[in-house]
């Protein structure tokens, strides 16, 4: 985040700079008054817009310019130089616009302006648009679908219903910032209670759905009432997993997946000393991190040798487990936790640890149940074709819970990551509206440990080997994982741009791509 004595000495963008000095594809900070704007050029075009990202504030002039877009560095929201429209999560809301004036050689950046705005779905002629529109699910595949069917324009009945007790959250800041104590309760919604009247969507909380009956286009609810459908999204995420372990029937068992199980830990950790996380899954780790940032003693008991072995590889894993143990996280690997008794939790190894409480990070699975008692068709979640549509007409999915045909591994695959939640519900979105929009975004999600965030981009269940370029030890690399010759995903560790580029390089990569050297 800049400061104001940045903005001052930010080169004054409406006193006009040389042409030359921007080359295709750069992009600069600069101002304009006392707002701070980036200055950014595509071919022969030049683009003001805010030098802000609305997700997280992301330093957009550290992003990448991709055709007419910018792409943000910290969790790659994409928008439009042009109109500044936020064009794909995890940033939902535009950045503002400046008019610029070529002179000769000299580009000045004038006022800000209402930049034009596109056509939305709904003109566009012969769509076929449902009657009414019912997401189940109030996380990130759903809230983003919300927004984009009346960002299209769609003013028809929508109806968004969730089980969470509260409105639509932040989930990931849940076990960083907000579970350390560095983040204020109202940061947490994604957006204020009144969003939802303004944009006439009907938000149904605390309320679960219980069956769905295709033939009728009809959602039955767990108090008894039905909402009919034109088309429905499923958006019901993935479930913690749960287990039960011999002597813990007293609540010393947590687990993390909505706003009130993140209040219920802080509550608890007021006067905790020690805290034990079964599991060294990414949310696991970034438990244990917070805890630690509260200075509450954290052990870690995974079945694994290397925690993060499976997705990342050894050395990253050995990376961020020497990264905790600097903090003082204590690693109990290969061994699972087999019983509680009061304050001691027993491990299969024969130890036994006294904690106050127990954290489970054993991870989720994918909340199949409604879809599995409508008869849609399932594989190891929910199976869509490549425009998020499942086995029953009008009926979509997005997700946690969806498994896609992913176009550049070629395989189906199903993921946990807060990006590919909501651009999924927002390309689910237009498709209600009677788009036919394939979903191809390249997987990315990142993780925060302490002071080193991984950004990963791509999807890689297997690969046949790990190419380290920089040192993971200075925080300083990027890691490819090539499977048949070619990387199959990209992790940054302090190399955000390289982490957009890698992006854009594998949104290019198909099954049978040109191998690298
Ligand atoms: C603590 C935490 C931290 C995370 N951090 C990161 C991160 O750093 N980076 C990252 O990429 N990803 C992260 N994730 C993962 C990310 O949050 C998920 O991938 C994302 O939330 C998935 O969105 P979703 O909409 O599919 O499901 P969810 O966000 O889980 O939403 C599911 C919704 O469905 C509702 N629901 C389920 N069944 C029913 C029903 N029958 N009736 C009505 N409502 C129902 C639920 O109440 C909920 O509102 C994190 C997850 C957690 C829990
Ligand atoms: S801050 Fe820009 S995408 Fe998160």
């Amino acid at each position: 985040m800049s400061t104001t004595k940045e903005t001052a000495t930010a080169t004054d963008l409406s006193a006009g700079i040389s042409a030359s000095a921007l080359a295709d594809g750069d992009i600069m900070l600069g101002r304009v008054g006392e707002q701070e704007v980036v200055l950014a050029r595509s071919g022969a075009d030049l683009f003001a817009v805010g030098a802000y990202c609305t997700h997280y504030r992301g330093p957009l002039a550290k992003g990448l310019v991709v055709g007419d877009t910018v792409r943000c560095p910290l969790h790659h929201a994409c928008f439009s130089l042009r109109t500044g429209e936020a064009l794909c999560a995890p940033a939902l809301d535009p950045i503002a616009c400046w008019r610029v004036e070529r002179e000769g050689d000299r580009v000045f950046v004038r006022e800000k302006v209402q930049a034009p705005l596109r056509s939305p779905a709904v003109a566009t002629p012969a769509r076929q648009l449902p009657s009414s529109i019912v997401i189940v699910g109030g996380g990130a595949a759903g809230v983003a679908a919300a927004e984009m069917v009346r960002r299209e324009g769609y003013d028809g009945p929508l109806t968004m219903i969730s089980a969470d007790a509260d409105p639509p959250v932040d989930r990931p800041n849940l076990s960083k910032d907000y579970l350390a104590g560095e983040a204020q309760d109202d940061w947490i919604p994604l957006w204020p209670n009144e969003f939802y009247a303004e944009h006439h969507i009907e938000l149904l909380l605390n309320r679960r759905v219980v069956s769905i009956d295709t033939a009728r286009r009809s959602v039955h609810l767990e108090d008894g009432s039905d909402r009919p459908y034109g088309a429905l999204l499923l958006a019901t995420g993935a479930d913690p997993v749960r287990l039960t372990l011999p002597g813990a029937n007293d609540g010393r068992l947590m687990y993390l997946r909505t706003f009130a199980d993140s209040r219920s830990i802080i509550e608890r950790s007021r006067d905790a000393k020690h805290v034990a996380v079964a599991g060294a899954s990414f949310i696991g780790l970034e438990v244990a991190a917070s805890l630690r940032a509260r200075g509450i003693a954290v052990d870690v008991i995974a079945p694994e040798s290397t925690p993060l072995e499976r997705v990342m590889g050894t050395e990253v894993g050995r990376f961020v487990r020497r990264l905790h143990e600097k903090q003082g996280v204590v690693f109990h690997l290969g061994q699972t936790v087999t019983a509680v008794d009061g304050r001691t939790v027993k491990l299969s190894g024969g130890a036994t640890l006294d904690a106050d409480f127990l954290i489970m990070g054993i991870g989720v699975r994918p909340a199949t149940t409604l879809a599995e008692q409508a008869g849609l068709a399932l594989d190891r979640g929910i199976a869509v074709n490549e425009y998020l549509e499942t086995s029953a007409p009008g009926v979509f999915a997005a997700g946690d819970v969806a498994r896609w045909p992913d176009p550049h591994s070629g395989e189906r695959i199903r993921v946990e990551h807060w990006v590919v939640a909501e651009r999924q519900g927002q390309v689910a979105a237009r498709n209600m509206l009677g788009g036919r929009e394939r979903f191809d975004a390249v997987p990315f999600f990142w993780s925060q440990h302490y002071d080193v965030t991984i950004r990963y981009a791509g999807h890689a269940e297997h690969w046949d080997e790990v190419r380290i370029d920089g040192s993971l030890e200075a925080h300083d690399c990027s890691i490819a994982y090539i499977r048949n010759g070619r990387p199959t995903a990209v992790a940054t560790i302090g190399r955000d741009r390289d982490s957009l580029k890698a992006e854009v390089q594998l949104e290019h990569m198909r099954p049978g791509s040109p191998q690298i050297k």
